[in-house]
């Protein structure tokens, strides 16, 4: 993986903690290729629905890649942090599922990582309280990612749950003491609220907890097939889990140009371009090689190119995963697995906690 995240340079205010973030993924993958073994890797997500190829290239493909090189993997599924910005959940135990599936299918190993949710492990919601202590309420009101999530979701009164979650987010680190969070850029905040709630419950009470480093992963360089962000609730996007026909029709919506010689030119030529990084990521080459091999062939010859290249790739994805969908017990057995494991380690840091804090009368 490329450590510089393929965005325009960063915002002024930021600009400190990035270059110092991206400073600290390079000597974690160098620890990676010295010795895998001794990182400590929790990733998450939040179960909102069905992953796309921009998740599958922007992170889940670097997750599998981790996997292998041998780290110790924690994935978790964050369900309390779906209802930060939104009402009710929708059909969060169907997300729960989709979720899971879509990770094993591509490659991600519950005999190797352990998989689990907020939902099912108290010991780690339990670890909020002491942290809620740790931070100020203005600390809280600066942070850039939770004011811009509620610009987004169009919420005018931010709720406590919203303006706590990274305090939530710092116990999903915490609890099994995670040395790396592989983050895109806008996780940044979250990250350094979890160093400094970790290197303050050490000065306060005992030394408890490492400061985990966030390890930059390119955020998704893929647009959605009208040019624009992909997101599921514009039907931009191309999902994991769907079928060859039904991913020809999406990219057979897809926007074009009607200049029949196809070039890479992300600047000029936005949705063209998109499709030539989406086939290229596919077929392993780079977008200007699969340009030239077009060349007059126009936006359909653009698109049955793309079509081919995701079709090719994903489908022992697919097939993979239909496998795993047709056994209904599958996905629970996997859970229940990965949450007594995180159970396990979760109480046992809950003790330590009591105990530097003085509290480990029973
Ligand atoms: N906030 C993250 C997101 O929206 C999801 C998440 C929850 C997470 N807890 C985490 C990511 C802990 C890394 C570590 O993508």
């Amino acid at each position: 993986m490329s450590s510089a995240p393929g965005q325009a340079g960063p915002p002024a205010q930021h600009s400190d903690t990035f270059r110092a973030a991206l400073a600290r993924s390079a000597e974690i993958e160098q620890q990676l290729a010295d010795d895998p073994g001794s990182l400590r890797v929790l990733t998450g997500d939040r179960p909102t629905g069905a992953l796309h190829l921009g998740h599958y290239f922007g992170s889940i493909q670097n997750r599998v890649r981790l996997q292998e090189a041998g780290a110790e993997m924690w994935q978790l599924v964050a369900d309390y942090q779906v209802i930060t910005d939104r009402e009710v959940a929708g059909d969060i135990a169907g997300n729960v599922r989709n979720l899971l599936l879509d990770n094993i299918a591509s490659g991600l190993d519950p005999e190797r990582v352990t998989i689990f949710t907020h939902s099912a492990v108290p010991a780690l919601n339990q670890l909020v309280l002491p942290f809620l202590s740790l931070v100020s309420v203005a600390e809280l009101q600066r942070n850039p990612t939770v004011k811009d999530e509620a610009s987004a979701a169009g919420i005018t009164s931010i709720g406590g749950l919203l303006l706590t979650y990274p305090v939530h987010q710092a116990a999903d680190i915490l609890f099994c003491k995670a040395g790396v969070v592989p983050v895109g850029r806008d996780q940044l905040p979250h990250l350094e609220q979890t160093r400094v709630i970790a290197r303050r419950f050490n000065d306060r009470f005992a030394v408890t907890f490492p400061e985990p480093a966030a390890l930059l992963s390119s955020t998704s360089l893929l647009l959605g097939l009208d040019g624009a962000k992909m997101s599921k609730s514009r039907h931009n996007t191309i999902e994991l889990r769907m079928s060859a026909d039904e991913t020809a029709k999406r990219l057979k919506g897809a926007k074009t140009d009607s200049e029949r010689h196809i070039t890479f030119d992300p600047e000029g030529r936005p949705e063209v371009s998109n499709l030539l990084t989406l086939a290229a990521l596919c077929e392993g080459t780079t977008p200007e090689q699969v340009a030239e091999e077009i060349g007059d062939g126009g936006g359909g010859g653009l698109k049955k190119r793309v079509t081919e290249a995701v079709n090719t790739y994903f489908a022992p994805v697919r097939a993979r995963r239909a496998e795993l969908e047709a056994d209904a017990s599958y996905v629970d057995a996997v859970l229940q697995r990965g949450n007594e494991r995180a159970n396990e380690v979760a109480e046992a840091t809950l003790d330590e906690v009591r105990e530097a804090m003085g509290m480990s009368y029973r």
